[in-house]
């Protein structure tokens, strides 16, 4: 018994569940305490009825028995008549006096104290020789209601106890049956929405129910798929601000950078000149001097200089001057871009351009590099490229450091770089594809490449400015930049730009 108790208690813990439990005892308890009430009415009514004709069969069957008794003086008769009186239902008490006899004769039969609820007299009354009637005595019948009153009590008994014992286990079969389609389900909402915050607005709220899905959706479905669908569209929106968030630091972070680069590049500028100047000059004394200390060479034999025998010096000195030139034009064709990213109206002009001449004149600038890191250089240019509209210089700067980085990833000459062009007419762009095999990038640095200074080869001279620069010219140029890689496989870089359909480059 303790532990049914104990099973309902745990069942009904939650207080909707309480309150249904005594909103359906009262509701159950105010129909049965109506619908008895009607029925006791109506049994009080019938019951009446009942004392009513049991009264009028006493006048229609007993008073002329009675009558001839009485007045024959049959009073033995009379007796067991007035016996067959009370024992009709409800009549407790006969009364018959014989107002004929001298000495006022009278007989009563039943209980003289019971309740006189209802009272009937009837005259005794006999028609004589001479054809009158004749009065001789009276006969009172009187019914009480107790016996009533008591049947309709045990039947008021009945009617409750059997509802009682009928309502009580429906109202928790009803509870129950509640409590397993409803009640356990919002608290799995409750606890849901208790658990509900920004970072788990992905997770989707999912009731134990049926496990095949319903052709029909119920009330339940529509409230679970009304919160998913809340959750969906709050997530949207809250990933949307952060990545619009996300857009507003990014940007003031490459404007401050930007407006940092461009001070960087006016300082390196400047000494960067002198280093250019000074080493033409350098080099073209060196050109001139050179033929002398030859001559002195083969006179006088070998000699040191800064430690270093000439005959070795003589070979080494043109590559360090090609080394400074190089390093010194880079460090210009870097400044430049900082410029031009960080004022990108200061920009040369734009005009109609041919990316295919825009590759070829890269490869030709590009040609010492290429060669050495591979012998798989493939380049495949889509007939009647279309024209773009843009800075010819810009667009070079953009495909030497592509190309650059390609050939910084390969690790063999086996390896192989791709340069392909294409038409995309659906969506008017021109689409050209820079792949390599080689080492491929991390996932976790793929969204911080085109971050200024972001470089992995730091070690190797990388300034991390290569695609933080390319990202800005494609930007300017409208176009898209985006990266495939993947470590170990290598890295397409696809660049889009929208094609000019008037003017073709080629021509
Ligand atoms: N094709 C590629 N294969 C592998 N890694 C690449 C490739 N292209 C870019 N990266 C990675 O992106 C980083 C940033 O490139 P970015 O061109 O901006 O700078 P960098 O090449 O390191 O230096 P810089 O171009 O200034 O000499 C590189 O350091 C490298 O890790
Ligand atoms: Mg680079």
């Amino acid at each position: 018994m303790f532990k049914i108790l104990q099973f309902f208690s745990r069942r009904l813990r939650y207080r909707l569940s309480y309150r249904l439990l005594v909103a359906i005892l009262i509701c159950s308890s105010f129909f049965t305490l109506l619908i008895t009430a009607f029925q006791l009415y109506f049994d009080y009514q019938n019951n009446i009825e009942v004392i009513d004709a049991n009264i009028d069969l006493v006048e229609q069957s007993y008073l002329d028995a009675i009558t001839a008794s009485v007045y024959h003086i049959d009073y033995s008769q009379l007796k067991i008549l007035l016996l067959g009186v009370v024992s009709l239902q409800d009549i407790e008490y006969v009364h018959v006096v014989d107002q004929s006899d001298p000495d006022n004769f009278s007989l009563e039969v039943g209980n003289p104290k019971a309740p006189k609820d209802i009272i009937r007299k009837y005259p005794l009354e006999i028609t004589n020789e001479f054809n009158q009637l004749v009065r001789f005595g009276s006969m009172t019948v009187t019914a009480s209601l107790e016996g009533v009153y008591n049947r309709l009590f045990e039947k008021t008994m009945v009617i409750l106890v059997s509802n009682a014992t009928k309502t009580f286990p429906a109202s928790l079969c009803i509870l129950l049956i509640i409590q397993w389609l409803i009640t356990r389900h919002l608290q799995t909402m409750a606890d849901y929405a208790d658990g509900l915050n920004l970072d788990k607005l992905e997770k989707r709220l999912k009731l134990k129910r049926r496990k095949r899905k319903p052709k029909n959706m119920d009330e339940l479905d529509t409230v679970v798929n009304s919160i998913n669908m809340l959750g969906i569209r709050l997530n949207n929106e809250f990933l949307e601000r952060k990545l619009t968030n996300e857009m507003i630091i990014q940007n003031e972070k490459m404007k401050s950078l930007g407006e940092l680069a461009a001070g960087i590049a006016h300082e390196i500028n400047n000494p960067n000149n002198f280093i250019l100047l000074n080493s033409v000059i350098l080099k073209d004394s060196w050109d001139r001097i050179m033929p002398i200390l030859e001559r002195y060479h083969a006179e006088a034999g070998d000699f040191n200089v800064n430690g270093i025998p000439f005959s070795d010096l003589r070979n080494h000195i043109p590559e360090l001057f090609k080394g400074i030139l190089e390093g010194g034009e880079k460090i210009k064709r870097i400044v430049r871009g900082m410029k031009e990213y960080s004022y990108p109206e200061d920009a040369a002009k734009r005009t109609a351009v041919s990316i295919k001449r825009v590759l070829e004149s890269t490869l030709v600038l590009l040609d010492n590099d290429l060669k050495k890191k591979t012998e798989n250089l493939d380049v495949r240019f889509e007939r009647d490229l279309f024209a773009v509209w843009g800075n010819f210089q810009r667009l070079e700067q953009v495909f030497i450091n592509l190309l650059q980085n390609a050939c910084d990833a390969l690790t063999n000459p086996k390896q192989h770089i791709i340069i392909e062009t294409l038409n995309d007419t659906e969506n008017d762009n021109v689409v050209i594809s820079i792949k390599d095999n080689g080492t491929g990038i991390k996932k976790e640095h793929l969204n911080r490449i085109e971050e200024p200074f972001f470089t992995t080869k730091r070690k190797n001279g990388g300034t991390g400015l290569g695609l933080f620069i390319c990202s800005g010219i494609i930007e300017e140029h409208e176009g898209t930049m985006t990266f495939d890689s993947a470590p170990g496989k290598g890295t397409t870089v696809t660049i889009t730009l929208p094609m000019m359909k008037d003017e073709n480059g080629e021509s």
